[in-house]
């Protein structure tokens, strides 16, 4: 015969089990990250490049010169939406030189080639999901949609998720604010912008569905 005092214990470890497992995924919901938003590949995803792409965009090897430009750095991490640090994620990064020109034959801009500035990388993230380049702050551009502010281009591939999307920059809010794609993100498009803190050091997340 059961023991009425063992079968209470029973059914009190089943009742906080199961408010355990209630408060465990009231914290998961809590705590999950709004995916970063989706944008357009554009015209000038780099097909032919040069044979050099990594993570400092401003110098390549041989060339007496820096690129031309103001030179910044972006960091940031790759996350999953539930905060876990994607290691191994790749980053493609493409961007415009100073001048609002794109090293790419379909870039109908009368705006000079700058011929030391390497305009694209393929980077990893660390084992924490950190990631980091050294490049020029690119120009806003004329487009047929009107035009641009500054942005940089990302490509990212975690293990399970893939995201095309473009970051922006906090101090550009005046003519972020009257670009098409930017306006077009609406309520997430905070979520793209990448924030300025010492001078020219730009911190942005990317945050993928999954991937860890
Ligand atoms: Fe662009």
């Amino acid at each position: 015969m059961t023991d009425p005092l063992n079968r209470l214990s029973r059914r009190a470890f089943g009742v906080s089990v199961l408010a355990f497992g209630a408060l465990s995924a009231m914290r998961v919901a809590a705590a999950e990250l709004k995916p970063t938003p989706t944008q357009t590949l554009g015209p000038f995803y780099p097909i032919e490049r040069l044979a050099e792409d990594d993570a400092d965009l401003t110098w390549i090897k041989g060339h007496a010169k820096r690129a031309e430009g103001s030179v910044i750095q972006v960091k940031g991490r790759v996350l999953d939406r539930y905060g876990h640090p994607v290691s191994g994620a790749r980053l493609e990064i493409w961007q415009c030189n100073s001048l609002g020109r794109y090293a790419h034959a379909n870039d109908v801009s009368t705006m000079p080639l700058d011929p030391n500035f390497q305009g694209y990388a393929s980077i990893r993230t660390s084992a924490k999901g950190e990631w980091r380049i050294t490049t020029i702050k690119p120009a806003a551009y004329d487009s047929p949609i009107g035009r641009r502010t500054p942005h940089i281009h990302f490509d990212v591939q975690g293990k399970s998720h893939r995201l095309t999307t473009q970051m922006y920059f906090s101090d550009d809010d005046a003519t972020n604010s009257k670009d098409l794609l930017y306006q077009e993100l609406g309520g997430s498009a905070e979520r793209t912008v990448a924030k300025l803190g010492a001078p020219g050091q730009y911190d942005w997340n990317v945050i993928l569905m999954d991937g860890v």
